[in-house]
């Protein structure tokens, strides 16, 4: 591929974690691939802090010798190495905001104009906020009101989850946004759209005309999606005690695995016809009835052998919090694909195994040639996509056992993602990537955003009390309970 054109890639936030732990990493790996060129210049912002682009320069090179030290020096040759090192010696900045008022941007603002001068840059920007979400707010003022939002080029903004905390708050930050930048100019961020396995969701459906004709009310019976992770709260109890697993997961991730899943065939692969149909398919979702909801918060308990705190142990966690880290959700979509077929969403930190997967269920024959031959149980067929860890999909039918009696077993056909392809590589990484480029295909819109609220504000009007369930389980058993009343149970590889 060829690098793309020099632009500055301005990260206002660059102190936070997000920064050391996804934009750097994917920035080096950008450069190291030759998708950055070195005239590419990033310029760190941030409040309260003591860098200067000295400083800024010493950080990056420490965040880039970690990723020499990980496995196969992170994928990074030496003659790449020494590329980097230069591009991150030579192309990094930084500039205080100190109260974030009109002068820090206008200040910002000589900055960046030495940079694109001394760089022979056109004048093309990104401003990534990397920012906790309270800060959203005042610094796309800031950006509008001092006039950042102009350039000689062009001018991109990208905003992190979570784009508000209910449908109101969503839209309120979409007008602010709107007021400075237009639709094309805003790059809202869901990470898991960054994921290879998530893209291939659309190869998947729309490359095979095998799976099309199946997918639908007539041949799937329900549709479970789970994102299950082991790890706790851990330091982000001031931002999840607000959160809770709905606002954290379902709202965004979950929701926009459903969207992919169960949208209708886009008239193109582009950014327009692809957000239009997920748009469509997330205003189908009926409004959910509050007896397919279940909250869990995690007690203590046992991941991989270790005694483990409970939620409300851990630090910065109210003794009586009422926040859940589990959420499972039965929703219904109205249209003619979907009448009928419920999918079942769940998500939940300190479960028993890290895996988010999505499994469609397929409908038994209509007719059971086998129900009146003893011991010869049917198992409906199921094609498990497996979006993380072991990345791959797993489409299971029946097999008749060797010997003379007729028997019906349950087989596996498999397709290993990292065995085809190796690893895949950080979300992060592409959709830096597409922002630079202007592809706006991985980015939620705004109405996609405010039709994925529309569906999940109700729920804070009731006063859900999550059950406790044991860390390194499965969550509360009211959960498995969601799916029996179904006849079914939760499926994971
Ligand atoms: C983030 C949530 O958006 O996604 C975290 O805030 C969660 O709570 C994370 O752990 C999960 O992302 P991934 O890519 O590890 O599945």
């Amino acid at each position: 591929m060829a690098a793309i054109e020099p632009c500055l890639f301005i990260i206002i936030g660059v102190t936070g974690d997000l920064t050391h732990r996804k934009l750097l990493p994917a920035l080096i790996h950008l450069r190291a691939a030759d998708s950055f060129s070195e005239q590419v210049r990033i310029l760190g912002c941030a409040r309260g802090s003591n860098l200067d682009d000295q400083k800024f320069r010493t950080l990056a090179n420490q965040v880039f010798d970690e990723i020499l030290k990980q496995k196969d020096r992170g994928g990074i040759n030496p003659e790449q190495e020494t590329k980097v090192r230069d591009w991150l010696n030579n192309a990094f900045f930084y500039e205080p905001i100190d109260q974030g008022g009109i002068d820090d941007y206008k200040a910002l603002l000589k900055k960046i104009e030495m940079i694109e001068r001394e760089g022979h840059l056109p004048g093309d920007r990104v401003y990534y906020l990397a920012l906790p979400p309270q800060a959203f707010t005042s610094t796309i003022e800031a950006l509008g009101e001092s006039g950042l939002n102009k350039s000689p080029g062009w001018t991109r903004i990208v905003i992190e989850k979570p784009f508000g905390r209910d449908l109101s708050s969503a839209q309120q930050l979409n007008a602010l946004v709107h007021k400075y930048f237009d639709e094309t100019q805003i790059y809202r961020i869901d990470h898991y759209l960054g994921k290879e396995t998530v893209q291939n969701l659309l190869a998947f459906r729309f490359g095979n005309a095998m799976f099309e004709s199946l997918w639908n009310r007539d041949r799937i019976e329900h549709i479970q999606i789970t994102a299950a992770e082991t790890v706790g709260v851990e330091k982000r109890a001031d931002y999840y005690e607000h959160a809770g697993a709905i606002r954290d997961m379902v709202q965004n991730h979950i929701t926009q695995l459903v969207a992919l899943t169960s949208m209708e065939v886009p008239g193109a692969f582009d950014a327009d016809a692809i957000r239009f149909e997920k748009i469509k398919v997330l205003r189908a979702i009926a409004p959910i009835s509050p007896e397919d909801v279940v909250f869990g918060q995690y007690a203590p308990g046992e991941i991989d052998g270790k005694h483990v705190a409970g939620y409300r142990e851990e630090p910065g966690v109210a003794p009586q919090s009422k926040t859940e880290t589990f959420a499972a959700v039965k929703i219904k979509i109205n249209n003619w694909r979907w009448q009928g077929v419920p999918f079942f969403l769940r998500t939940g930190k300190r479960l028993a195994k890290h895996a988010t997967q999505i499994v469609i269920t397929f409908r038994c024959p209509p007719v059971t040639l086998f129900q009146d031959i003893e011991d010869c149980k049917m198992h409906p067929n199921t094609l498990v996509i497996k979006i993380q860890p072991d990345e791959g999909f797993d489409l299971s039918f029946e097999v008749k056992a060797p010997g003379d009696e007729i028997r019906l077993e349950c087989h596996h056909m498999r397709f290993d993602y990292e065995e085809a392809f190796g690893e895949p590589p950080d979300g992060y990484q592409t959709l830096l990537l597409d922002v630079v480029q202007g592809v706006q295909t991985l980015f939620l819109h705004a109405e996609e955003v405010e039709a994925s609220w529309r569906v999940y504000t109700p729920l804070f009007a009731y006063d859900f009390r999550p059950h406790p369930y044991p860390a390194g389980t499965w969550g509360p058993e009211e959960s498995a309970a969601l799916l029996q009343k179904h006849g079914a149970e939760w499926i994971i590889l």
